[in-house]
């Protein structure tokens, strides 16, 4: 087993002091080379559930495994350089620099886990290969489309070459064609590498081809499918 929950609550406790549950009695089992969708409508918990896989949020109760290894009992600094090694991000607003050019955005968590410069060139010109953006690794954000901004962000997540990528909403800013084109970027790194992913959409069209698809509800898996795509 890759990544387990096991038997996990995520309680928030609001201002006014109203306790919600954003994740409840949640159990995932996550398999290498995985690709799975949490789909579910706004509020459901989907992002709740991602960032107790990033370890970004702990649960309230229960258990995060990543392989042998227990998540919730690392300390703060533990659980960072965990998510560095093992995981790479990709967000519905790319969060890429505005100041910095693609190629740039690529290197700065290589920067972070302190590879050398000749393999940093490596890696990102490596990663702007596998997303189909070889030769504009000069430009700046802005100077791409929605679309190759997101491929750039998924280079970023690649670079490292992680484990799990996570990603929330990846395609909820780009109209329906190009988030097919995303997906199918994501399954042919997922195809190539064993690379497991595990991300929250909204759009019921891009669910087809994916192998596990979880219906979050209520902050619990309401149902799951499992299809031989
Ligand atoms: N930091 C927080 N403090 C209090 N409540 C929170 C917090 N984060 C999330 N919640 C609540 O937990 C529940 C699940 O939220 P979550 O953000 O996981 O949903 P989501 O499925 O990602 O929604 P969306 O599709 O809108 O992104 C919601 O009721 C939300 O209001
Ligand atoms: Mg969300």
């Amino acid at each position: 087993m890759q990544f387990e929950l096991s038997n996990v609550d995520k309680v928030y406790v609001s201002s006014e002091e109203n306790k919600v549950f954003g994740a409840k009695n949640v159990n995932i089992k996550v398999l290498e080379g995985e690709f799975m969708a949490l789909v579910g409508p706004s509020g459901s918990g989907k992002t709740t559930i991602l960032n107790l896989i990033a370890g970004l949020i702990l649960p309230t109760t229960g258990l995060l495994k990543h392989g042998g290894q227990d998540i919730t009992s690392m300390s703060l600094e533990e659980r960072t350089k965990h998510r560095l090694d093992y995981m790479g991000f990709v967000f519905q607003d790319y969060q890429l620099l505005p100041i910095l050019t693609a190629s740039e955005n690529i290197e700065f968590p290589l920067q972070l886990k302190g590879f050398s410069k000749k393999e940093i060139k490596e890696r990102v010109q490596w990663a702007l290969v596998q997303v189909g953006l070889e030769g504009l690794g000069n430009r700046f954000p802005k100077q791409l489309s929605g679309g190759q901004q997101q491929r750039v962000s998924i280079a970023r997540a690649i670079a490292g070459r992680p484990q799990i990528i996570l990603a929330d909403e990846p395609t909820a800013n780009l109209d329906s064609k190009t988030a097919a084109e995303i997906i199918e970027l994501f399954l042919k790194l997922n195809r190539d590498f064993k690379l497991t992913f595990i991300f929250s959409t909204h759009d019921q069209r891009l669910i087809d081809q994916v192998r596990t698809v979880l219906y979050v509800k209520d902050g619990q898996i309401s149902e799951s499918r499992v299809h031989n795509v």
